[in-house]
């Protein structure tokens, strides 16, 4: 027999979210809504920085980038062992499984193989960016995959617009990024609205720049958002501030 706890009120964490998540008490999320990192390899990372402005790169807390050889690398990539850590505290959290992650195409079978060991449903999603960069030697990069891994009664909320239910979600990327992988909030918007109750609690333990938790207020769902990198914290929680100020004047 599960006991849900409530949760009172929306929180942000800077932190590590596997320290955080074991703090959180049980059975108190009704949605997750997140964006692990993804597991480049070092040419893809290669490639990324000479298709992305030098000054971005550099900045990013993500990436290692190195003036001499003008090469950048991400950190650490983010695999199977790193995926199992922070999905493995989340039964324990969940009123139901019931969670959205993006991911890049070769973690799809680590969260479906995560899915099937847990007993739980799965399902693939696909934001459609616009195209950007066209060659003629590979398929274009204008996908991005989300994955979904939930149980029996988490059935979607009834909305009246149909396009809500579509599988592909169309969605232009954010134009002047705060942080380079800044997701835009009417995509999480609509996982949100779909799948959790207003007054639910959404949370988002890879917080970046805060887009989940922005999307969560509007939406009138409570957030819990952890993110360890102190910059992109600092910019969700002015994020979320002007928010705040923003309902209030409206
Ligand atoms: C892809 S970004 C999220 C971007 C976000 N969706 C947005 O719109 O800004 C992933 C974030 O997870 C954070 N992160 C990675 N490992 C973490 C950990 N163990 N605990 C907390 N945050 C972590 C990174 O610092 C990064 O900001």
């Amino acid at each position: 027999m599960k006991y849900f706890n409530t949760i009172e009120k929306s929180q942000l964490f800077y932190g590590n979210n596997i320290e955080v998540m074991d703090d959180l008490p049980a059975y108190s999320i009704d949605l997750i809504v997140t964006d692990p990192p993804y597991n480049f390899t070092k040419a893809n990372c290669t490639k990324m920085y000479k298709e992305t402005s030098k000054k971005l790169m550099s900045k990013s807390g993500l990436y290692d980038y190195d003036d001499e050889t003008e090469e950048c690398r991400i950190k650490a990539g983010f695999g199977r062992e790193d995926i199992y850590r922070w999905l493995n505290m989340t039964p324990r959290l969940m009123k139901k499984m019931n969670a959205y992650i993006f991911c890049s195409e070769v973690q799809v079978p680590i969260y479906a193989e995560w899915a099937e060991e847990n007993a739980c449903k799965f399902s693939i999603l696909v934001w459609e960016k616009p195209l950007t960069i066209i060659s003629k030697s590979r398929f274009s990069q204008n996908a991005e995959f989300i994955v979904r891994i939930y149980d029996d009664g988490t059935a979607l909320n009834k909305l009246e617009d149909c396009e809500q239910y579509n599988r592909i979600l169309h969605f232009p990327v954010v134009t002047k990024k705060l942080t380079p992988t800044q997701k835009p909030v009417d995509l999480m918007a609509r996982l949100i609205r779909l799948s959790s109750p207003v007054g639910g609690v959404v949370l988002d333990p890879f917080l970046g720049s805060g887009t989940t938790a922005v999307a969560a207020q509007r939406l009138g769902r409570k957030y819990i958002g952890i993110e360890k990198n102190q910059r992109f914290y600092r910019i969700a929680e002015n994020r979320l501030k002007e928010e705040c100020v923003q309902m209030e004047l409206f």
